[in-house]
């Protein structure tokens, strides 16, 4: 009788593994949904493609979708990829204070979700045990971006146009409420701080990551202040520096004339960025790193996907406190632009 018993607990125990066997995953068959916020975005263009070539190489399959800035969309999207059996989901959220009901959903799935570039609440973080962000520390590429508009100044005596001592300074932020906007714009002024500087605004405004925005509102403030006010632009992203340039461009600077130029730094060291710095129409950019960004996005989404435990040996990159993966910026300047090319 014990041994019967003993037989089908044995019985029970190999149903189970097997069970198991029949559900883990090779990484050549995962499939992974992905929603990004809007494909029409220079920097997360990048990711994409990056996610993409990594998939690649892997081999299982990766489906990508454009929440074209609408979260009711994404959300939906979300629910689609769950309902056609997707193994886990990479949501690059279009508002990033709306990521409690994307994991919700991912939770009620028993599926894992992983966060990139627009990053969640803590509390949301800390709700469910397989969800994972990617992306950089913003305030990382706020004092880097700071800092080469002090190096600029330091080198250059005639930089402080009025000799007051003063950086006289316009800043383009980008969304409202991304902590890329909040944290670039903040440490980037306090690195000028830092660095010895007293500072004076002449002007600051969103322009949403958009080049012809920061065009419009870069003209604004040339016709409020005079260009001939302004001593430093700072754009948290590359697209809004090169629709500052547009603007300086229109008034004459920054085309090769030194008695006519503005320092103009941005982040993302884009193409385009960094074939303005070629020309000296830029000063300098911060490296926000796509390619590993993207790379670590399918790294993590299909080790949590095979069920693996998330970490250095299975994905590549550290991974913080079990839910982080911190890509870091690196500042990029006249000297060392071309090996980002
Ligand atoms: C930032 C990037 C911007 C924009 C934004 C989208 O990290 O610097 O250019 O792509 O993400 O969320
Ligand atoms: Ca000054």
């Amino acid at each position: 009788m014990l041994k019967l018993r003993k037989f089908f607990a044995l019985a029970a125990v190999l149903a189970v593994a097997f069970a198991g066997a029949a559900f883990a995953l090779e990484a050549d068959e995962v499939l992974v949904g992905a929603c990004i916020y809007k494909f029409d975005d220079t920097f997360m263009t990048g990711v994409r493609n990056n996610m993409k070539a990594e998939m690649d190489k892997i081999g299982g399959e990766l489906e990508i979708t454009d929440s074209q800035n609408r979260q009711p969309l994404q959300n939906d999207q979300v629910d689609a990829y769950i309902a056609k059996g997707a193994n886990v989901v990479i949501v690059n959220p279009v508002d990033r204070t709306a990521a409690l009901p994307l994991m919700e959903k991912a939770k009620a799935a028993g599926i894992p979700i992983v966060f990139i570039n627009r990053e969640p609440e803590a509390e949301v973080m800390q709700a469910y045990d397989k969800i994972w962000y990617d992306g950089a520390k913003a305030e990382e590429s706020g004092t880097q971006s700071g800092e080469l508009i002090v190096d600029y100044f330091k080198k250059n005596a005639g930089a402080d146009k009025n000799k007051d001592g003063k950086i006289q300074y316009i800043m383009l932020r980008g969304e409202q409420g991304h902590q890329d906007a909040v944290l670039r714009t903040e440490y980037s002024v306090k690195a000028m701080k830092d660095g010895g500087f007293e500072l004076e605004e002449l002007g600051s405004d969103t322009a949403n990551w958009d080049k012809v925005q920061a065009t419009d509102k870069m003209k604004g403030f040339i016709s409020a202040v005079g260009i001939e006010r302004i001593e430093a632009v700072l754009a948290n992203n590359d697209d809004m520096a090169l629709g500052a340039i547009e603007a300086l461009k229109s008034e004459g600077y920054n085309m090769g004339d030194p008695a006519k130029y503005i320092p103009v730094v941005g982040v993302d060291a884009t193409a385009p960025a960094l074939e303005a710095m070629s020309k000296g129409e830029m000063l300098g950019t911060v490296l926000n790193d796509a390619a590993n960004q993207g790379k670590a996005a399918v790294q993590v989404a299909v080790a949590a996907a095979m069920g693996k435990e998330v970490n250095k040996e299975t994905t590549g990159y550290e991974v913080t406190d079990g839910k982080y993966i911190w890509v870091p910026y690196r500042k990029v300047t006249s000297e060392n632009y071309k090996e980002f090319m």
